[in-house]
C-alpha cells in the first residue's frame, strides 16, 4: 500500500468533505475487509473533522446493532433497531441529523459530552450493515452539508467492501 495521509487543508465543508472522500478511496482501496476498512475510515474522520467527541460504526449482527470499529471513549455495546438515534437510522433508512440530542426522544447518551449527532444507516442493497455515528460536543455542530458529506463519505466505505 503505498497510502500517505496528507494533512487536510480546508476551508470550507465543501473542501473538507471532498478532500476526506478522495483520502478515504485511497486509505481503503485495494482491501476489503470489513473491520479493517471500518477502522481506519473511523480513524481518518476522527483527525480530520474538527470537535467531535466521538465517530464510529455499529454493526447489525442479525437482531441488533452492536459496537464497532470507533474512536473516542467506550461506548454502549448494543442498541436495539428503532431505539436511539442509531436504532432510529437504522429502521427508518434514513440519515439523521440531530441538531439536540437533548431534544431526539429516545437518544442514547453514551457519552454526555455528546449535543449533536448524525447518524447514516449502511445498506448493501437491502442488507442492513450497520450505521455511521458522528457525535460532537457542540450543539448544532452539523448542518446539511455535513449530512450530504457524510452519506458520501459512506459510499466510499461501503464501495470498498464490494
Ligand atoms: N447516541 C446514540 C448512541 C451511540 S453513542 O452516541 C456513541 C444513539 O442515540 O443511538
Amino acid at each position: 500500500m503505498t497510502f500517505v495521509a496528507a494533512p487536510l487543508q480546508f476551508s470550507n465543508k465543501t473542501e473538507l468533505y471532498a478532500g476526506l472522500a478522495e483520502q478515504a478511496r485511497g486509505l481503503l482501496h485495494g482491501e476489503r475487509n470489513l473491520i479493517a476498512n471500518a477502522a481506519n475510515f473511523a480513524a481518518l474522520v476522527w483527525h480530520a473533522v474538527p470537535d467531535l467527541n466521538w465517530c464510529g460504526f455499529y454493526l447489525y449482527d442479525g437482531t441488533e446493532l452492536v459496537v464497532g470499529p470507533f474512536q473516542g471513549k467506550p461506548a454502549c455495546v448494543r442498541i436495539a433497531l428503532g431505539k436511539g438515534v442509531c436504532g432510529t437510522a437504522a429502521t427508518t433508512r434514513q440519515t439523521q441529523l440531530v441538531r439536540d440530542v437533548n431534544a431526539f426522544d429516545g437518544h442514547i447518551a453514551c457519552d454526555s459530552a455528546s449535543q449533536s449527532e448524525v447518524v447514516v444507516p449502511l445498506f448493501d442493497g437491502q442488507r442492513l450493515l450497520g450505521v455511521w455515528d458522528v457525535d460532537s460536543p457542540s450543539i448544532a455542530r452539523f448542518d446539511d452539508e455535513d449530512r450530504v458529506g457524510m452519506e458520501k463519505l459512506c459510499a466510499v466505505f461501503m464501495a470498498s467492501l464490494a
